[in-house]
């Protein structure tokens, strides 16, 4: 039985992976170790957690001792690692926590690997990443594989050093890594501290929909879901020492998404057309803010055979669907720490 630990894998990226694995494998055990941060919750992961082929550790990457004890008594063959403080806004109020958990806490799991894996064959580091790292482009071009780095923010600067550090390890120690770079995510389970289940949850709530700037910066937006099957597909069939961008094929000024989901939501929630819309709020822009992200994933759809799933609007309707089916989900998150975190961000700015 392959043994295959999966970090962070409570988050919203996290949980859609552990899920498809532990289905679509039952011959692989997976390990999810996650510290259970704010962005970590176990509700995610109801539907599997009696699974035979998964266990769930609560544990932080950045502990040498704990990691190292984890891997001597597990004796992991492979690691997809996603645990990482994920979003940018948080990074500008408190870098200190991006660099530790996203740069040592990869270093920490990186000289586990190297530690313990004597035998190198059958072995694979797969790391998680982001498009953030290439930077910022302006109105035409694609960020590729060959790209230079330049990340701009704390967010982006540290998942930037722990690639380095991947490839650093690949290089130096033949440790089999691969690594890949992902545009936006949208759907089910994310933390509505990002965007769209922001956008969602405010509007559900009639509140203020606060659009960073004149709401003309680029993204582009990928299904979860397609995500985690790219990410499966590179696990199983990429070549270890390479890079993969994966991305959507969809970019969207996020003043545009935002009135889509206005006028979906409108709809759904039988209320009057245009009645969202009056909640736009235009608010200080985000220090730094990057002004547009574009991923050409030609590699992985002509090498891979991956190609996204699902068009936006049908995957934005999912995704509404799902937060308003599932009020509690979010209203547990969004009475506790959430609320300290909102004024912080968004009261007077
Ligand atoms: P998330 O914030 O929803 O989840 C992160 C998870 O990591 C949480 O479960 C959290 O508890 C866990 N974690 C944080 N610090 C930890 C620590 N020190 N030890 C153990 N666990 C810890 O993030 P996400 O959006 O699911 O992103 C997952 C990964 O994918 C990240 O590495 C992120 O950089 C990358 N990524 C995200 C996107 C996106 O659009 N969300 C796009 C490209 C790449
Ligand atoms: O590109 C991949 C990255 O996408 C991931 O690596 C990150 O983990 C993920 O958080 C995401 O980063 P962004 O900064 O692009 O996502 P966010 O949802 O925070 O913001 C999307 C855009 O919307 C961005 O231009 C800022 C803007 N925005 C965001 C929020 C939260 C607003 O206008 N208002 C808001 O309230």
């Amino acid at each position: 039985m392959k043994k295959i630990l999966i970090t962070g894998g409570a988050g919203f990226i996290g949980s859609h992976l552990v899920r498809l694995f532990v289905h679509k494998y039952p011959d692989y055990f997976i390990t999810n170790l996650d510290a259970l941060t704010y962005a970590g919750n176990l509700e995610n992961l109801t539907d599997i957690e009696n699974s035979p082929n998964y266990a769930f550790v609560k544990g932080d990457i950045t502990d040498e001792s704990f990691v190292e004890a984890l891997f001597e008594e597990k004796k992991f063959d492979a690691v997809i690692h996603l645990a990482a403080e994920s979003h940018v806004d948080r990074s500008i109020l408190d870098p200190m926590s991006f660099v530790k958990t996203n740069v040592l806490g990869t270093g920490v799991l990186l000289n586990a690997a190297k530690k313990n894996w004597t035998d190198l064959s059958n072995k694979l580091f797969y790391h998680v990443s982001t498009d953030e790292v290439y930077g910022s482009l302006g109105e035409v071009g694609f960020f590729t594989e060959t790209t230079p780095y330049d990340p701009r923010s704390p967010y982006s600067a540290s998942k930037a050093s722990s690639d380095h550090l991947v490839r650093a390890y690949h290089h130096t120690y033949n440790l089999p890594v691969v690594v890949s770079n992902c545009s936006n995510n949208y759907g089910s389970h994310q933390f509505p501290e990002k965007l769209l289940p922001l956008m969602i949850n405010n509007i559900m709530h009639s509140k203020p929909l606060p659009v960073y700037g004149k709401g003309e910066n680029v993204r582009d937006w990928l299904w979860v879901e397609d995500h985690a099957r790219a990410i499966d597909i590179i696990f199983h069939k990429g070549i270890v020492g390479e890079t993969y961008n994966i991305g959507g094929f969809n970019e969207w000024k996020n003043i545009d998404i935002v009135h889509l989901l206005c006028r979906i939501m409108d709809k759904k929630l039988n209320r009057a057309e245009g009645e969202s819309e009056k909640l736009i709020t235009y608010v200080k822009d985000r220090a730094g803010h990057d002004k547009r992200y574009a991923i050409d994933a030609t590699k992985l759809e002509k090498e891979l055979g991956w190609s996204p799933s699902l068009q936006f609007e049908e995957g934005l309707e999912k995704t509404i669907d799902w937060y308003l089916a599932n009020e509690t989900w979010v209203s547990r998150i969004t009475s506790g720490s959430y609320k300290q975190y909102y004024d912080q961000q968004y009261t007077k700015r």
